[in-house]
């Protein structure tokens, strides 16, 4: 098993550090190699694994850390340029920063970082941004689309650091990273000189131990004062993870600024979506426009869902299975277009709903649909496929497989549904038979 995600779930973690997906196919180069030159194994697996995990916007992140006692500066969120101005007013007249709010990172090299010195250039900074397509190494080709801009007060920055925590499933805790060549692209510091990270892993009885981020702290370079407000920053960080149910917190760049003080300059905070129900106000910052609105349409119907770069559209029912079909598809030479499991009791409307989104992708050349029929039955399948095959005007293949309860009326349904499906005996034929459909197409 090569490139099959893991199910998502409790298995998932991190799919990428300091990274994101954006709704881009393939990965971006770098993804996971801080995790990786760190240390912490399953870059790959978690490249692919953690698609639902829930990502914020900056502004919701600081937010967040404000209220744990994390030193954040004052900003304001703003949709329109009148609106920056004002807020660039509201923080005192002076040099602010107006940022751009898309869940990717990369925004400062894109143009979605710009220093303004009066609220007039701010209002122009949020003019130019507000609705451009942000590119950055992490947005894909076609960039994110800007709709929201953050004001905060400038920053005289004497040191730019770095400061991330995530969970080492390998230790089974939680892992702080530090380094002093914060602000750049960490993943490459991470990949070329892994010496510079420095990392302490927390006892989940003891929490964050001042000695611990003491140590940070003058491994860092950090002198007087600055340690005390980098061990309250480090203790409001831990605690601000542990208490949402954070997957990953980063703050990147961590500045010391002229006059001593620790501020969060950028924030990054991912959430387990198996722990989502507890926080109902980390939920509600969920920005559907961030997301692949593949996956959100998969969400509504509780359905697990995944895209990935092939061109294999799949249906399958259990993740085991699902796992099982990539897996047959590629040493059938062919690539899955996604992960998707409809669950064991799905519906005819869950397999229509399943079905549109799969063919909703315009990657998508060929669909295999999997299914075995033990609490679900065949015939139930069978009249999803049909109903939902007519109802989107299917044009491409489609290969499907049916075993299990009910299967030789299933089986009926789908012959006499005028459609042109083509039936499989068992997995390896249906791989076979999709992936040679997918090259013909
Ligand atoms: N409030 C501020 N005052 C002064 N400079 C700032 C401020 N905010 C950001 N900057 C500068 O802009 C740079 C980029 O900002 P930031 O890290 O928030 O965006 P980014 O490029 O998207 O980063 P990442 O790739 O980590 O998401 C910072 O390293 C810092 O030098
Ligand atoms: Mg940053």
């Amino acid at each position: 098993m090569v490139r099959s995600p893991a199910p998502p779930g409790p298995g998932a973690d991190e799919r990428s550090w300091s990274g994101q997906d954006g709704g881009a196919r393939g990965p971006p180069p770098g993804r996971g190699a801080l995790r990786r030159a760190i240390g912490l194994r399953g870059g790959a697996r978690e490249d692919q694994g953690a698609r639902d995990r829930v990502k914020i916007h900056e502004y919701q992140a600081k937010e967040i850390l404000r209220k744990f006692g994390v030193a954040v500066p004052r900003g304001y969120l703003a949709v329109t340029p009148l609106e920056a101005e004002g807020a660039a007013r509201q923080l005192g007249g002076g040099i602010c920063a107006v940022k751009a709010q898309i869940h990717a990172g990369g925004r400062g090299k894109g143009g979605g970082v710009r220093l303004a010195r009066s609220p007039d250039e701010a209002r122009q900074h949020a003019e130019a941004m507000l609705g451009m397509m942000l590119k950055t190494s992490q947005t894909g080709p076609d960039g994110q689309q800007v709709r929201k801009v953050y004001l905060e007060e400038g920053c005289r920055i004497a040191r730019e650091l770095y400061l991330g925590m995530t969970l080492d499933r390998d230790v089974g805790r939680l892992a702080v990273m530090a380094s002093v060549e914060g602000g750049v692209d960490i993943e490459e510091v991470a990949a070329q000189h892994p010496e510079r990270i420095l990392r302490e892993w927390i006892s989940p009885l003891t929490g964050l131990m001042p000695f611990q981020a003491r140590r940070l702290a003058f491994g860092l370079g950090m002198q007087g004062d600055s340690v005390g407000a980098f061990v309250r920053f480090a203790t409001g960080l831990y605690n601000a993870y542990v208490a949402t149910d954070a997957s990953l917190a980063e703050i990147n760049p961590l500045v010391i600024t002229v006059g001593g003080d620790v501020l969060a300059l950028d924030a990054k905070m991912n959430f387990d979506d198996n722990a989502l129900y507890r926080h109902p106000d980390i939920a509600a910052m969920r920005d559907p426009d961030e997301e692949d609105p593949k996956e959100a349409a998969a969400r509504e119907y509780d359905l697990s869902y995944i895209t990935l770069d092939g061109d294999i559209g799949c249906m399958v029912n259990g993740a085991g299975l699902a796992m099982a079909t990539m897996d047959v598809i590629q040493l059938s030479g062919g690539a899955p277009a996604n992960f998707l499991d409809v669950g064991g009791g799905a519906d005819e409307e869950k397999v229509t709903a399943a079905f549109k989104i799969i063919l909703s992708d315009p990657h998508v050349k060929a669909v295999l649909v999997n299914i075995f029929g033990g609490i679900m039955k065949c015939d139930v399948i069978a009249n999803g496929i049909v109903a939902a095959a007519k109802q989107v005007g299917l044009s491409i293949p489609l290969v499907v497989r049916l075993e299990g309860t009910n299967v030789e009326l299933g089986k009926d349904i789908l012959a006499h549904s005028e459609l042109a499906i083509t039936p499989a005996d068992d997995l390896g034929d249906a791989a076979r038979k999709v992936v040679q459909a997918a090259r013909a197409a």
